[in-house]
């Protein structure tokens, strides 16, 4: 006897179970900004900075993909979290520099040792070597009439002679990261944070001392699948997708999934990284 072409009920629910999955991760997910709390022991405690030192990380703005309103939404759940120092790690635009008015509300920022960025990929206006400075260097301008110091390769000492280097490495895919030039001058012996777009463009230079690499870009992925995101992605985009990763004995990194809404995420919420070290 012939069978009935009408989908059974198993079908039905398998259907709905798709439907369900693609509205999670076109629409719920990807608006779904989380705060997230890790906490990392490696100053030493002889420091002079408070203890711990709470850090509010964020990155991957690409604010020419927002709604308007988002940013200042963002800013205020920031400065919610009471932060000793505010780091941003690059791509805070999408694409052109037609962006940049749109990130006033990063002024509002408020941190005791101020707000820190590097640039990223889309901050060039062009992913890969060769990208001239001229986007990068209105980004740089915009961000720095805010009251953002950008680390272009450079660093700054926090707490004094007693605390510890913050280090910043300009973008990798621009072919104008500099990990040595940046931490030029910085005692071996002295705690380092470094805050590079791409992890990867420090992971093999970071070995001297102790230190936290605190990276974004990757999205983390976007959609994790075990196993299968990073090797897919991982050659392309890092050898860490998202989350801790410890490099050696006394170097650790920690890749955000960036705040960032739209498009599509899978077990990668955006995040505001709070991170505690001491
Ligand atoms: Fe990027």
């Amino acid at each position: 006897m012939k069978e009935s072409g009408k989908p059974g009920l198993k079908n039905w629910l398998f259907l709905l179970f798709y439907f369900l999955l693609v509205v999670y991760a076109l629409v719920y997910e990807p608006n779904n900004l989380i705060v997230t709390h890790e906490s990392f022991d490696f100053l030493g405690g002889t420091n002079d900075t408070p203890n711990p030192v709470r850090i509010a990380f964020i990155s991957d703005i690409h604010i020419g993909l927002q709604r308007n309103g988002w940013l200042d939404a963002v800013v205020d759940r920031v400065n919610g979290q009471e932060p000793d120092i505010v780091l941003i790690g690059g791509d805070v635009i999408e694409s052109d520099a037609s962006e940049l008015e749109r990130l006033a509300p990063l002024a509002r920022l408020n941190a005791t040792y101020g707000t820190f960025a590097v640039v990223g990929n889309h901050d060039y206006g062009l992913w890969g070597c060769g990208a001239t400075n001229t986007t990068a260097d209105k980004v740089v301008a915009k961000l720095e009439s805010l009251g953002i110091d950008v680390l272009r390769n450079e660093h700054r000492i926090i707490g004094g002679n007693s605390g510890f280097a913050l280090i910043g490495v300009d973008d990798e895919w621009s072919c104008y990261d500099d990990y040595r030039a940046a931490a030029a001058g910085v005692p071996d012996a002295m705690p380092k944070v470094i805050l590079a777009h791409n992890q990867d463009s420090v992971a093999q230079d970071a070995a001297s001392g102790p230190g936290l690499i605190l990276a974004g870009h990757t999205h983390c992925g976007l959609v994790r699948v075990p196993f299968i995101t990073q090797a897919v992605l991982g050659p392309g985009f890092g050898s860490v997708l998202g989350g801790r990763a410890r490099l050696d004995d006394d170097t650790e990194a920690y890749v955000t999934c960036g705040i960032t809404g739209g498009g599509i995420r899978f077990l990668t919420s955006p995040e505001i990284s709070v991170i505690d070290i001491k």
